[in-house]
Order: structure tokens, then sequence, then C-alpha cells
């Protein structure tokens, strides 16, 4: 396994659309999925998409946040196709490992279904809310070349990481402090 280098925003494989995996289980996407691990370990985040480690595949993964805040099990699909379950839209912080120092708010689904294949080729499949399904929308955007600033509609919530804590006082809005780790 190794600790890949990560795209950064204005590399053209984050702006392409990534293709579908043909076989999950083949070795050379087993390889893949550990070294984007082994990545997001290192780095630390909650999710990465295969374009971001510069391959155009339809691979993602992410924790999903357990109880508390906690960083949850890891989760690979491939392949993923999300379907929102309600009207509602949600804005919440976000930041990603290709825009690094970056953080900015996004609206996103509130409630989605969501499905895909795992490493062994089953279908996973479930229903995601709040922080997990931003962070599942935000990767699988990744795979449709699209970056969380394209999504936003407010350029003046789009502000350095360094500055989050001071902006957030000026306004009174405690909001987003425990996104502070949200890179994807
Ligand atoms: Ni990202």
């Amino acid at each position: 396994m190794s600790v890949l280098k990560i795209a950064r925003m204005g590399h053209p494989v984050l702006q392409q659309i990534a293709r579908p995996v043909a076989d999950p289980s083949h070795p050379a996407v087993h390889r893949l999925a550990a070294d984007m691990l082994e990545t997001l370990d290192d780095i630390g985040g909650l999710g990465l998409a295969a374009p971001q480690v510069h391959e155009s595949v339809r691979v993602v993964i992410f924790h999903v946040p357990g109880a508390d805040d906690e960083l949850g099990p890891t989760t690979v699909l491939v392949n993923p196709v999300i379907e929102p379950l309600s009207d509602q839209i949600e804005l919440g912080w976000e930041g990603c490992l290709s825009v690094p120092g970056l953080r900015g708010e996004v609206p996103r689904h509130a409630h989605i279904g969501y499905r895909g294949l795992s490493l062994n080729g089953e279908t996973i499949e479930r229903e995601a809310e709040g922080y997990h399904a931003r962070v599942v929308q935000h990767e699988c955007d990744h795979l449709d070349g699209i970056l969380y600033p394209q999504r936003m509609t407010d350029l003046s919530r789009l502000i350095f990481e360094s500055e989050m804590r001071r902006y957030m006082e000026a306004r009174e809005d405690p909001g987003a402090e425990r996104q502070e780790d949200a890179a994807q």
C-alpha cells in the first residue's frame, strides 16, 4: 500500500466524468481502494474520491459519522448512485483535500438514498441524513467533475480555514465549529 498524491483544484482529472468500474473485485480496484484508505488515514479527513488521487474511476471512500460525532467505519463504494428523498436543502460547511486551506458553506439535499457496490460486488443500499448525506454527496460530486465551490450559492461564505474562528465570532454564528476537520 502507499500514500497517494492528492490532485488539487485546477488539475484536469478533477474536472472529468469518471468512468464506471466494470469489476469491483478486480485486484487493481482493491489495490486502489487500499491506497485510498491509507491516504485518507495519513492525511485525515472524512472521505476521498478516486479522481482526487488521479484515478478517473467511480470509487469513493468515506467515514459514516457515528454517535457523538466519532468517526465511524469506513465505507468503500463503487459506482455509487444518489437519489434525493425529499426536497429539503440544508446549508453546511465543507472542506476538500483538493481545495486545501478553504472552507465553504454548501447547500445539499438533507435526505438521500444511495447505493453502489462493495469490493466484493455486493450491493450496498442506505438512507442518509445530515452530515452522512452531505459527505456522500460531496464525494460523488467528485466523480462528475464537480468541486464544492461549484455548488455554492453565496461565495462570501468561502473562507480560509485559518479565519474560520474569527469569521464565526464576528457573526456570532458558532454553527460551523464542529466542521473544522471536515476535509473530504
Ligand atoms: Ni473533496
